[in-house]
């Protein structure tokens, strides 16, 4: 099982480090698996925590990957970082063990502790096609142009039917970002 969340570390100088992850779940251990080079991944290191933020506002997820990562943030429980303000729940973990990899290391961590602060309030459609087009947006290197345009033709009807104010938002900074990679493109062609 792997869980759409937002990671929240702290680095050796204090500064506050939020991204988007997914978050496994494997033989008892919750794990984390970032892509080399990451901030995250420095930072689990170095401070051998982590936090992990369930957050049903899907604007952190988009704006992280086109430029806003400046989100509120309020201290964490029992280990050295901070928590979304607006997550849902979070939990806080320790690392304990590490499976390195030269291209995607695997962080073992354990859950030592977990706080719920707002109701699940149902599944969104228009927030899944924003966490999908994130994800496809944190691709747009890899990924072939005619690919992304059928996934976000799709998408796009979950967003037009069941889209609020924030989903919305989150849509439009993701197709700025993909248009701007594209022109980007363009120009250096
Ligand atoms: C929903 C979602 C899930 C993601 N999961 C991962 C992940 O498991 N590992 C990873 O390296 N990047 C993942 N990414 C991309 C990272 O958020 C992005 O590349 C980020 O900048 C990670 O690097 P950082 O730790 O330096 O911030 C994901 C992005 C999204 C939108």
């Amino acid at each position: 099982m792997i869980r759409e969340v937002v990671v929240t570390t702290r680095a050796p100088d204090g500064r506050i480090h939020i991204a988007p992850m997914g978050l496994h779940e494997a033989d008892g251990w919750t794990v984390l698996a970032p892509f080399r080079p990451s901030a995250t991944l420095e930072n689990v290191l170095a401070g051998r925590c982590a936090v992990v933020n369930y957050c049903d506002d899907v604007r952190v997820f988009a704006g992280c990957l086109t430029g806003r990562r400046d989100w509120p943030t309020l201290p964490a429980q029992r280990v050295a970082g901070v928590r979304l303000a607006g997550a849902l729940a979070h939990a806080e973990l320790e690392l304990e063990r590490i499976e390195d990899d030269a291209q995607r290391p695997r962080l073992l961590c354990r859950v030592v502790h977990e706080a719920n602060h707002s109701p699940f309030r149902g599944f969104n459609r228009a927030q899944a096609a924003v966490i999908e087009a994130a994800i496809l947006t944190s691709r747009l290197h890899l990924l072939p142009a005619d690919k992304i345009d059928a996934e976000l033709r799709y998408l796009t009807i979950a967003v037009d039917k069941t889209a609020g104010p924030a989903e919305r938002e989150a849509w439009e900074w993701l197709m700025a970002r993909i248009a701007q990679h594209r022109a980007g493109k363009e120009a250096a062609a």
